[in-house]
């Protein structure tokens, strides 16, 4: 296969596996974010995908989807366990996120990231063409960019850090939190979603390995320079926008209304089901104004998307009975039989589907305890052409810095919550459409085209810089 002059390295390969009516197996690329945002470049440059495909043991060569090469990395059993459950998603996902439950620390799992890490980097370095330029994503590939240029001084590498970068204080309970540091500044430029998370890295950096640092820059030891700077990530509001005025998506957003035996508003929470995401402080919040007669069902419902997500991990299977259970209470005391309190989904959608529900809440409920940006509080603003509709949005998210008409909220104050939501669902139109206005404008202003356009510039940027310095 020849080279490629770009190679994206993710942890995830762009793709689902499709199995047609006449049982042939195919790969489409998945209507995820990030290759909306890289599949223009994917095609006009010669670009590649290295990731994983989602399942044990697949030993599959190079491939194309939708004129997109893909470059598979096999896991193992115990590999997605210790690397993929374990480190990136038992130890580096809570920490991140504030601990908001307790890292486990395990030298196995440690040991399994470092050498997957190698893996990934070994495919993106026997990938990119001479002087090419390598990106990396996120929190599962920390040490890719140091490898990559162990084996690959050649080329120019960014990385991109699509979850929060956590304080010191936090980050210092890391046993490997040096090894992690030299990882990524093997990049040229490393970027974060808020300049919270920069500084908070920079000064990681400043403090454990000792370099000389400025807001945005880092200089190492043998004088190269590292670029760290905030990118907030964004979606493609395209097909967002025309969904939402597709006639047939419409009449499903009535539909959905009508199901639920037309209830003056509805509430809506769309997100994987993750201990991040405040999914019961929400549902508490909604419980407890029903409780205390402030709504009743049918002045409110509530319908709560959680798709499945991490399902072997521990604090997920404690998330799942915990909301279920609270769910349960909510619903048999408040039901009737015309109006549900909360409609649950354990469900992923279409994205059809979810812009339907888009259009019929009133009210988008976002109360993440942590989260790096949330690009559901960017969907419901995207499809709502109509000038209606309250994102309640928690302060704690990267969204928080650039959404700033929404009802802001502090997740952990229930009180503050249901204040929030009792606002949210009494608000007039006119001030649903000043504040709904201001949200689109930014959204649409600052799509993920701007997003990845920025990023690369400042990649090729130091990729200049360094050449000229040759
Ligand atoms: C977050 C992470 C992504 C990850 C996604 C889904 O958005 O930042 O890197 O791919 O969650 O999680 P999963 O573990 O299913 O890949």
């Amino acid at each position: 296969m020849a080279a490629a002059e770009f190679v994206v390295v993710a942890n995830r390969l762009p793709v689902d596996r499709i199995i047609t009516a006449d049982g042939e197996e195919i790969w489409r690329t998945s209507p995820g974010g990030l290759v909306a945002a890289l599949e223009p470049m994917m095609h006009t440059v010669d670009g590649a995908w290295v990731g994983w495909a989602g399942l044990p043991d697949q030993q599959l060569s190079p491939f194309e989807a939708d004129g997109i090469r893909l470059i598979p990395v096999t896991l193992s059993e115990s590999e997605i366990e210790e690397y993929y459950e374990g480190f990136s998603n038992d130890t580096i996902w809570p920490l991140y996120h504030d601990v908001i439950e307790p890292p486990q620390y395990h030298r196995e799992w440690w040991d399994a990231y470092v050498s997957v890490n190698l893996r990934f980097a070994e495919a993106a370095a026997a990938a990119v063409a001479k002087h090419g330029t390598v990106w990396v994503h996120d929190y599962q590939l920390q040490l890719v960019p140091e490898m990559v240029r162990n084996l690959r001084p050649d080329v120019t590498i960014g990385y991109f850090h699509h979850i929060p970068f956590p304080a010191h204080g936090l980050y210092a309970q890391l046993p490997w939190r040096d090894q992690v540091l030299r990882g990524l500044l093997g990049a040229d430029v490393v970027g974060f979603q808020r300049t919270q998370d920069t500084a908070n890295f920079v000064a990681a950096v400043k403090r454990r390995l000792g370099l000389e640092t400025k807001a945005n820059a880092v200089t190492l030891s043998d004088g190269r320079r590292v670029h760290a700077k905030a990118f907030p990530i964004s979606i493609d509001t395209t097909p967002y926008r025309e969904l939402a005025r597709r006639p047939d998506i419409k009449a499903r957003a009535v539909e959905i209304r009508e199901s639920l035996g037309n209830p003056k508003r509805i509430l809506l929470g769309v997100d994987r089901l993750d201990y991040t995401k405040g999914i019961r402080h929400r549902i508490k919040a909604y419980g407890e104004l029903l409780d205390q007669g402030r709504l009743s069902v049918e002045d409110a419902t509530f319908i709560q998307v959680a798709s499945p997500s991490r399902e072997r991990v521990d604090a997920y299977m404690h998330l799942r009975d915990e909301v279920e259970l609270a769910i349960g209470r909510i619903n048999g005391d408040h039901d009737t039989l015309g109006h549900t309190a909360i409609r649950y989904l354990h469900q992923g959608f279409p994205r059809e589907e979810m812009v339907a529900m888009y259009l019929a809440a009133d009210v988008m409920l976002v109360t993440a305890l942590r989260d790096g940006m949330n690009l559901v509080a960017k969907e419901y603003v995207a499809t709502r052409a109509d000038n209606r509709g309250v994102l309640v949005l928690s302060e704690f998210t990267g969204a928080a810095d650039e959404l700033r008409q929404a009802v802001r909220v502090n997740p952990h104050d229930i009180e503050g919550v249901k204040d929030a939501i009792m606002t949210a669902v009494e608000m007039p139109k006119e001030e649903q459409a000043r504040r709904m206005r201001s949200l689109r404008k930014r959204v649409l202003e600052h799509d993920v085209d701007v997003w990845s356009q920025s990023f690369l510039k400042a990649l090729d940027d130091a990729s200049h810089h360094r050449h000229s310095a040759e």
